[in-house]
């Protein structure tokens, strides 16, 4: 069995990217699980602060995790300040924390033809400064999410269905690589 952990960059109720990482759980080979985390409680981060329980149980979700998978939505040409926050509290003991050389792939959607090609970029440097290891390759860009999932948020477009697939194929297979 493989667990991942799934990040999305967006809080809202109908977002494309939660959606896309359902899809991706959905779309997982068989014995590889995708669990969304939960990080609405925890508070901006503030170096006076103990560590607050809602980043100790996230904590604990990403050291049991094999690998983790970040949707992020592109903001301002950045990542979301509330996936930079709860990333910041993750990355605590610098270089030691439960980010270090944990795999770590990420996609994104976003209305606009670039699809996020800037977050995810950015996202990167992020990880690269917390010694996580960035999946680099296949890349899931989804741009003009709209015409690609339904109503219900269901992912329907059939390239786009193929694409994230083989990306969440290649990652597990390489979780399983390094365990
Ligand atoms: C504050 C803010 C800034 C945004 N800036 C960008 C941007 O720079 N590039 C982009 O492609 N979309 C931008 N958007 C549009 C988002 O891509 C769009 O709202 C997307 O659906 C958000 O992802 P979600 O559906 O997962 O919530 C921005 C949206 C917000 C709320």
């Amino acid at each position: 069995m493989t667990a991942l952990l799934g990040f999305s960059g967006s809080l809202r109720r109908r977002s494309f990217n939660t959606a896309l990482l359902r899809a991706t759980a959905e779309l997982a080979p068989e014995g590889v699980t995708l669990t969304l985390a939960d990080y609405r409680d925890v508070p901006l981060y503030d170096g006076d602060l103990e560590t607050p329980a809602s980043v100790e149980r996230l904590k604990a979700e990403v050291a049991a995790a094999d690998g983790v998978i970040i949707a992020t939505p592109e903001y301002n040409y950045g990542i979301p300040g509330p996936l930079k926050n709860v990333l910041d509290w993750l990355s605590r003991p610098a270089y030691q924390s439960v980010f270090r050389d944990k795999p770590v792939a990420i996609l994104g959607a976003a209305p606009g033809v670039v699809g996020t090609a800037r977050a995810q970029g950015q996202l990167k440097q992020v990880l690269l400064g917390m010694a996580s290891e960035v999946f680099p390759w296949p890349e899931v860009l989804v741009g003009s999410c709209a015409a690609r999932f339904d109503d219900s948020l269901a992912l329907t477009d059939e390239k786009t269905r193929e694409v994230v697939g083989a990306m969440v194929a290649a990652f597990a297979m390489r979780v399983a690589r390094g365990r």
